[in-house]
């Protein structure tokens, strides 16, 4: 018996002294393994008569569950340690600021479609798309611009090849297709924006092949002119953030829209510098007029019932007027210092409750 009590002894002190799961994994081996030591003397009992093998049994029996616990306590405070180290070890601290060196600037061109979609999804408008490459028939003849028609010289189109079934295909001139698919997709009442990419044969120091527009429409029974009036005005004064910026409607043309207006805001050019607010001086930034009753029609919409009004804008415009950007080329030489320069940390989402630019 006291042998057992030593070897006990022993074994309860390799498990305590365990200083990991490995070395802990050694001492149940060592005791309890196939050719442990408790193992070892249950195996001698054989020669032990049966009285005595009763008794040695019950004896390394009571051992060998004694030094099994010990291992699984000690496991379990192992285990509880090791996690109690890492949790120390890999804390971080979720409340700390964004890195301000965060790699990566968004585009201009991004921030400023995101700072729209914010300011008119506050007045209610969806975000509609479409594709660059679009058909002749949405480009221009729903907008009522029929073949021939005159105004369709003025977009410097860039032609695709027909289709297998003979349409004529182009990239699009303005935004202004994605107001017939959403008409011809959705019953009114609509509101929505379409920004994205448009397409134009004409590059100098004003104008590249590829730019942005962002179109709004809005059909419903009772949608009258001071309605984009309204819209315009809080748009724009949301979008440069200035509460007393004018806005100035002159009559223009556009084959899809009657009456049309172009609308210009303030500004000041003195000393060569352009400064908007309200100075005196004017600034065209968007085309915009009442939906033709025709365009109504091209997309099985009762224009006797409906109405409604539409605008189109460059997005490159507004933020080169915003952001101070002098040219519009520098837009797309994917110049890494003038992204730095001009770029937004992406973790700044504008909206109308944080400030849409920070
Ligand atoms: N699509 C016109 C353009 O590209 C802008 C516009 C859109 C005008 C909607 C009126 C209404 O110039």
């Amino acid at each position: 018996m006291d042998t057992l009590e030593n070897l006990k002894a022993e074994l309860m002190g390799a498990v305590a002294a365990a200083a990991d799961v490995a070395a802990l994994e050694e001492a149940r081996v060592a005791a309890l393994g196939k050719k442990g030591r408790i193992t070892g003397l249950m195996k001698e009992m054989g020669s032990l008569t049966p009285d005595e093998r009763r008794e040695r049994g019950q004896a390394l029996n009571l051992l060998k569950d004694e030094v099994a616990a010990a291992i699984e306590a000690r496991r379990g405070a192992l285990k509880r340690a090791e996690l109690a180290h890492r949790l120390e070890a890999e804390r971080i601290d979720v409340s700390l600021p964004v890195r301000p060196q965060a790699e990566g600037r968004l585009h201009p061109i991004s921030q400023t479609i995101d700072e729209m979609i914010a300011i008119f999804a506050d007045m209610g408008f969806a975000v509609a798309e479409g594709p660059d490459i679009e058909n002749d028939f949405n480009n221009f003849t729903a907008l009522n611009m029929p073949p021939e028609h005159p105004a369709r010289q003025m977009h410097d189109t860039f032609y695709l090849p027909n289709t297998a079934d003979g349409a004529a295909r182009v990239l699009r001139t303005h935004t202004s297709p994605v107001q017939i698919r959403t008409m011809l997709s959705q019953k009114p009442p609509i509101r929505i924006i379409a920004p994205g990419r448009t397409y134009r044969s004409d590059y100098d120091q004003t104008h590249t092949p590829m730019f942005h527009q962002v179109e709004g429409l809005v059909i419903g029974e009772d949608i009258h002119m001071g309605h984009l009036k309204g819209t315009l005005v809080e748009f724009c004064r949301a979008f440069f953030d200035l509460d007393d910026l004018p806005l100035r409607f002159r009559p223009s043309f556009f084959p899809f829209t009657e009456p049309s207006a172009e609308v210009d805001i303030g500004c000041s050019r003195k000393g060569g510098e352009l400064k908007l607010g309200n100075h005196g001086d004017w600034l065209e930034i968007l085309g915009c007029g009442m939906v033709h009753p025709k365009v109504l029609e091209h997309c099985g919409i009762d224009s006797t019932r409906y109405q409604g009004f539409a605008f189109g804008m460059g997005i490159e415009r507004v933020a080169m007027l915003k952001y101070g950007i002098p040219d519009l080329r520098t837009f797309f030489e994917a110049d890494l210092r003038w992204l730095k320069h001009y770029g937004f940390v992406p973790l700044d989402v504008p909206s109308l409750a944080q400030g849409l630019t920070r």
